[in-house]
């Protein structure tokens, strides 16, 4: 059952929130990596996304909790980050989120996803998304494709 979204611009008050679900949403969907390890990187690393004119958005649910976020750079259209706590899976949270990054990018967006991740790949079929490209992940080495949306 699909719920009702608001999106925010990213402030340091859901930093927490938003580490907690990316750390949660990855060690289900790769439960091979110690994500939790990680959480360093990530604070990091979404510190750089923005100093590079990337926007954070976050989904937040009617009852206040922070259900998911996406890091998409408007310039560029390279959606780097998309995630929803798993409490939040198929309810809708995503798709608001891809609204708003399609809406900020409206040239057009790309994206990078493990192939061997089959969830990510059919909600961003099911979004238009089509597969471009296949690659390898320089950093983990991992089979990636990239997938790219057109406005129509
Ligand atoms: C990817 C993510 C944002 C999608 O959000 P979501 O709420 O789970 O997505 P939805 O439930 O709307 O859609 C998932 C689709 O995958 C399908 N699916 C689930 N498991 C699947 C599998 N093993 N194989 C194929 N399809 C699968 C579902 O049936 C659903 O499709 P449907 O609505 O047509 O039935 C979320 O799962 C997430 O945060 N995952 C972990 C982080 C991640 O992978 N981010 C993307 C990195 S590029």
């Amino acid at each position: 059952m699909t719920e009702r979204f608001a999106i925010l611009p990213f402030a340091p008050a859901h930093l927490a929130a938003i580490s907690d679900l990316w750390v949660a949403t990855w060690a289900k969907t790769m439960p091979d990596i110690d994500f939790e390890a990680r959480r360093p990187w990530f604070h990091g690393h979404l510190d750089t996304l923005q100093a590079g004119g990337a926007e954070v958005h976050v989904a937040q649910a009617n009852g206040g909790e922070v259900a998911g976020f996406v890091a998409i750079h408007p310039g560029t259209g390279y959606l780097d980050q998309l995630a929803v706590a798993p409490a939040f899976w198929g309810k809708g949270a995503a798709e608001a989120l891809m609204d708003t990054a399609k809406a900020r990018a409206s040239g057009g967006i790309q994206l990078d996803v493990n192939q061997d991740n089959p969830r990510a790949i059919a909600f961003y079929e099911r979004l238009g998304l089509k597969i471009v490209a296949a690659a390898t992940n320089p950093a983990s080495g991992r089979a990636i494709w990239r997938m790219a949306w057109r406005p129509g």
